[in-house]
């Protein structure tokens, strides 16, 4: 049970009941003690784990008689945790209602460093062990067989996990794959309009203004709003008879305006609209289905909010737009047949699913990661997590509204347009400088320069807490 991966030495929970004090934490730091496997309210002390296993270490370096794995592998054996080698750790969670010990056991689940507050999963949400550990396995087992194994399984638990069918999803590597197989994809001509935002991240502006400058669309942009009813209203201003698509973010990566999205698609869907959602801060941050948002497009990514690997993303498309979206990088698994011979050259039909659109070798550990990933969120539960984050966020952004001196809060205040993600600017106060001395004093946050906003941005997500939040306030204060 206390087996920690493949890097270190397994600790028999026998023998750590031997050596290892047994208590109930009453009112101490919970977080500093490991639920016992077995045991119904008992507790190890972390720091007594941690000894044993710098003992067991130490013992197995010297007689691998190696220095330099030890320095690589310090890391990982002090923070692993009873959970590390398995990915279904749903015994060992405290029961939910323990409020900030639940959460404190989900933090222990993160190799994550302490040492600095790590306020940036907007732009990578680092996983926890249950995952480490899956594209660990699965790459060993690849290269012990000399076989990988197929990763429909992962597409399959992505449209369980999305409320989509799994010939809806295709297995893409990131957000921005996704956008560029929607944009190019569609069947738009010289003149046909497209509504975006101004706040757009690259990954979703860069494709659009590729098909302006390949085919002459034309893009139409409007200021994301502090309410849901402003942005509906603003997209509907821009809709005229040229229209043909909506492509906006789910939640906009510069200052977290979740955008009513199920309104909007409402909307694109009355006036027979392309739309088009750009999801890199959707799923793991709120929780995403797709029958009810019912837009025809959505582009995703597994290393953020999703807490899985660097390299794994989905596109979801809608049953409906299957033979209106044209795949154009193809190649095995993407259709049935295909024959190239002096005689004949033949292109067979697509797959008949979203399977189309990704194509080739892909890598079975990473989809493994993010079906584990998946997995560590459903565990918890999507609706605890996106609440939990949001509730961070809020506790946050309440602080923060009452410093309005020093501080110009730019995400909205309103519940549904806010989310996991505030931003706001510094009043006084060069970018630079701030992001300077924020480094300085181990926050690492993201700085918004896109759209001009010069601002700042704080993620929160499941791994962090209230008390990382208080010393970023007083940070704040003090700067
Ligand atoms: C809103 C938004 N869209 C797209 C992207 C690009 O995502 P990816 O790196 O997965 O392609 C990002 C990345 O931060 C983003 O914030």
């Amino acid at each position: 049970m206390f087996s920690i991966g493949s890097d270190c030495v397994p600790l028999h929970p026998t023998e750590a009941e031997e050596s290892f004090e047994l208590l109930l934490p009453p009112n101490h730091v919970k977080s500093q003690f490991l639920l016992h496997p077995f045991k119904k309210n008992s507790y190890f002390r972390l720091d007594l784990v941690h000894q044993k296993m710098e003992t067991k270490r130490r013992t197995f370096l010297k007689q691998l008689g190696s220095l330099t794995i030890g320095s690589t592998v310090l890391p990982y054996a002090m923070q692993s945790s009873a959970v590390a080698a398995e990915n279904n750790f749903e015994h060992l969670l405290p029961p939910y209602n323990e409020g900030e010990h639940f959460w404190a056991f989900v933090r222990d689940q993160f190799p994550l460093k302490k040492s600095r507050v790590y306020f940036n999963n907007g732009t990578m949400g680092p996983s926890p062990y249950p995952v480490i550990e899956m594209i660990k396995k699965s790459l060993i087992e690849a290269n012990t067989e000399g076989e990988y194994a197929v990763h429909e399984a992962s597409r399959e638990k992505l449209a369980e996990f999305l409320n989509a069918k799994t010939s809806e999803i295709s297995l893409t590597h990131n957000t921005t794959e996704g956008l560029n197989i929607i944009a190019l994809g569609l069947p738009l001509k010289k003149g046909d309009e497209v509504i975006m935002t101004s706040h757009e991240h690259v990954g979703n502006a860069a494709p659009w203004l590729n098909v302006a400058k390949l085919k002459g669309v034309i893009i139409k942009t409007f200021i994301p709003a502090a309410t849901a009813k402003e942005n509906i209203d603003r997209v509907n201003a821009l809709i005229n008879s040229k229209t043909k698509a909506i492509a906006i973010p789910h939640i906009t990566c510069t200052t977290g305006v979740v955008m009513p999205v199920k309104e909007i698609a409402a909307l694109g869907k009355s006036k027979k609209l392309f739309v088009c959602i750009d999801g890199a801060h959707g799923p793991g941050s709120v929780a995403v289905d797709m029958k009810e948002l019912n837009c025809d497009f959505y582009a995703s990514c597994g290393h953020k909010w999703l807490m899985g690997p660097l390299g794994t993303g989905f596109l979801y498309v809608k049953e409906e737009m299957l033979d209106v979206l044209q795949p154009y990088n193809i190649g095995a698994y993407s259709i049935d047949t295909y024959e190239l011979s002096e005689q004949k050259q033949l292109l067979g039909s697509y797959a008949p699913s979203a399977h189309k659109y990704d194509y080739g070798t892909q890598s079975p550990y990473l989809y493994q990661g993010l079906a584990a990933a998946v997995n560590f969120v459903s565990l918890i539960g999507a609706k605890r997590v996106a609440e939990r984050s949001r509730t961070l966020a809020q506790n946050m952004q309440e602080q923060l509204l009452s410093l309005d001196k020093k501080i110009e809060m730019l995400t909205p205040t309103e519940t549904q347009s806010r989310g996991t993600m505030i931003g706001f600017r510094v009043k006084g106060m060069e970018l630079s400088e701030f992001e300077k001395k924020a480094n300085q004093n181990f926050f690492r946050l993201r700085m918004v320069r896109e759209s001009n906003l010069n601002s700042v941005r704080v993620s929160t997500h499941i791994y962090n807490n209230f008390d990382e939040i208080n010393e970023f306030v007083d940070f704040i204060k003090k700067v």
